[in-house]
């Protein structure tokens, strides 16, 4: 689909209308269907078949305002086979499950737990739910939108078909949005960005492995760029402001992106990207992103956002182009040239073309992002006032892992796992009081970056850490975790015996509060600060790596209430 690249405009996601009003609560009542749609380039005349929320990939967008309550019914009438190819020997994906199973999550959501989508309170087109699950199934969510304004998502997370499920198209923007942002580039002015990856066959239809060979794929990483439900997309602008709400989707990709000035050939004559926002609200001050700014790059690994402004005035006629420098898998490297360094594959270069063919239609009277950000005045609380309760201790200090997992009799899948541990183990389960602050640390042992997501709070990154491996190699660390994984020994190595810690790493001002994920590279320690607020009860946190969550990177966790 190449050849055929920026023949499309770039789809706007709709927006769904309430059902009703009463009460003061927005009802919304959502069907998830299958449908066909012409996601790879017009001129292919092909269609593919997804599956979507309100019967469109992207689905549409909720959008909420921060103190009203929305409840969202969502009803399951899909298929009752899977639209891809269902592997049984994923964990929660066996014969005494339906093969057609959801569960909507919402991304960043201060969400009471049985709302929040766990992965257990799935439902199939029939009605069937699991009744083991330690947090029952609901048909109607009910969000309370207690938190600041920001760019949310809701996608699926049934367990052992996330990824299935989400590549299928269940995914949608949910914009939790005050009306002073008017003042910022709004209407026409404000897009949503969905950045993702898929494959596609001959006919159109969507490719993901199948899991024969006895494989189970690491991650999964498409060849073909699909901002907003479409291939290879451009987008025509004015000579004036725009407010990009950017967000990636992918199952397993990591972008790093910039602008390129395809006119005139480089990378220096392009608008900055001015950063207002991230993953769970506003910054204090704005982080210029690009040539000469705070951070050279956008980096954004699985589920995290960007809010940004960008100015395209006195760049009239020209053309850019929004440039991906990650390689496949991801592993903290820099923005990468294909070509640059033949250790990293940069399979994916170009996302979407922006041109500045449109006139001015109106005058531009939004306000300067700094201005925007010292009107609303979004302090950050910065977490270092309140000391942790449970200081960084043993007990949330946890590897991220990859080592090989027997699934079947003689079938061993390349698996990760956080802390060594799987999905099933309830002693595994961390229990964090309400109202009280922790430290967690995340120590990546494997070769890859990992996007870690906490459901239900917002935290701080307080510290990047590198660490070196006492053998130099890691391959002792490993040997040894493989002898746990696989009950030779009977005792958890201890990663401490293994390593020395190093230096701090910088922490990019982009990417330090207001965070539901971090991504944590290779031989680095990262650790978060996070309140626990808002709700008791059972949550999850994972890789948002797709294919990582539903091998066994994901363990529930349980905030309990405090005893008096
Ligand atoms: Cu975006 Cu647990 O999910
Ligand atoms: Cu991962």
């Amino acid at each position: 689909p190449a050849e055929f690249k920026w023949e499309d405009p770039l789809p706007r996601p709709g927006v769904f209308s309430p059902v009703s009003r009463q009460g003061g609560v927005e009802r919304y009542d959502i069907s998830m269907t299958q449908f066909t749609q012409a996601v790879l380039p017009t001129s292919m005349g092909l269609e593919t078949k997804l599956w979507g929320y309100g019967g469109t990939y992207p689905a549409s967008s909720i959008v909420a305002r921060p103190g009203r309550p929305v409840a969202v019914t969502y009803r399951n009438q899909l298929p009752t086979s899977h639209l891809l190819s269902v592997d049984p020997r994923v964990h929660g994906a066996g014969e005494d499950a339906p093969e057609v199973r959801t569960a909507v999550h919402l991304h960043g959501g201060v969400t009471a737990p049985e709302f929040d989508g766990y992965p257990d309170a799935w439902v199939s087109p029939d009605g069937e739910t699991d009744p083991d699950s330690p947090v029952g199934y609901e048909e109607t969510m009910y969000y309370e939108n207690e938190q600041e304004p920001t760019t949310l998502w809701y996608h699926d997370h049934a367990i052992g078909i996330t990824r299935l499920n989400v590549y299928a198209g269940l995914a949608g923007f949910y914009l939790l949005r005050e009306p002073v942002e008017n003042s910022l580039p709004s209407g026409d002015y404000e897009i949503p960005i969905l950045l993702q990856d898929r494959s596609f066959n001959p006919d159109g239809s969507l490719f993901y492995p199948d899991g024969s060979d006895d494989e189970f794929e690491a991650e999964f990483f498409g060849d073909v760029p699909v901002v907003n439900g479409k291939a290879y997309p451009y987008l025509a602008v004015e000579p004036r402001p725009y407010r990009f709400r950017i967000l990636n989707g992918s199952n397993g990709r990591t972008f790093n992106l910039k602008l390129y000035n395809e006119t005139d050939d480089s990378d220096t004559n392009v608008p900055l990207l001015e950063q207002i926002g991230v993953d769970l609200g506003f910054l204090d001050d704005v982080v210029t992103v690009g040539p000469g700014g705070m951070v050279p790059t956008l980096l954004l690994s699985g589920a995290e956002r960007a809010d940004v402004i960008v100015d395209f005035s006195g760049f009239e006629g020209q053309e850019f182009v929004l440039r991906n420098g990650a390689g496949i898998p991801y592993a903290g490297e820099e923005f990468t040239t294909p070509g640059e360094d033949p250790d990293i594959e940069v399979d994916m270069p170009e996302m979407l073309k922006i041109e500045v063919t449109k006139a001015l239609s109106e005058a531009d009277d939004s306000i300067p992002a700094a201005q925007f950000l010292e009107i609303i005045g979004r302090t950050i609380d910065r977490y270092d006032f309140h000391p942790p309760v449970t200081t960084k201790g043993e007990d949330r200090s946890f590897t991220l892992d990859s080592t090989t997992l027997e699934v079947a009799p003689g079938v061993d899948y390349d698996s990760h796992f956080l802390d060594l541990s799987l999905w099933s183990e309830e002693a595994a389960v961390v229990t964090p009081t309400l109202g009280t602050y922790e430290d967690w640390e995340f120590v990546n042992t494997t070769g890859d970056s990992h996007p870690i997501h906490l459901h239900l709070v917002d935290f701080e990154v307080v510290e990047r850490r590198a660490f070196t491996w006492d053998d130099g190699t890691g391959d002792t660390y490993a040997d040894d975790a493989q002898d746990y994984m696989d009950g030779v020994v009977a005792t958890k190595p201890d990663i401490e015996s293994y390593i020395t810690r190093g230096g701090p790493n910088s922490i990019s001002p982009n990417n330090r509060n207001k965070k539901d994920t971090v991504l944590v590279d290779p031989n680095e320690i990262v650790t978060v600060r996070v309140p626990f607020t808002g709700f008791a009860g059972r949550y999850v946190w994972h890789c948002h790596i797709l294919e990582h969550e539903d091998q066994e990177m994901m363990l529930p966790y349980e905030v309990v209430a405090p005893t008096a």
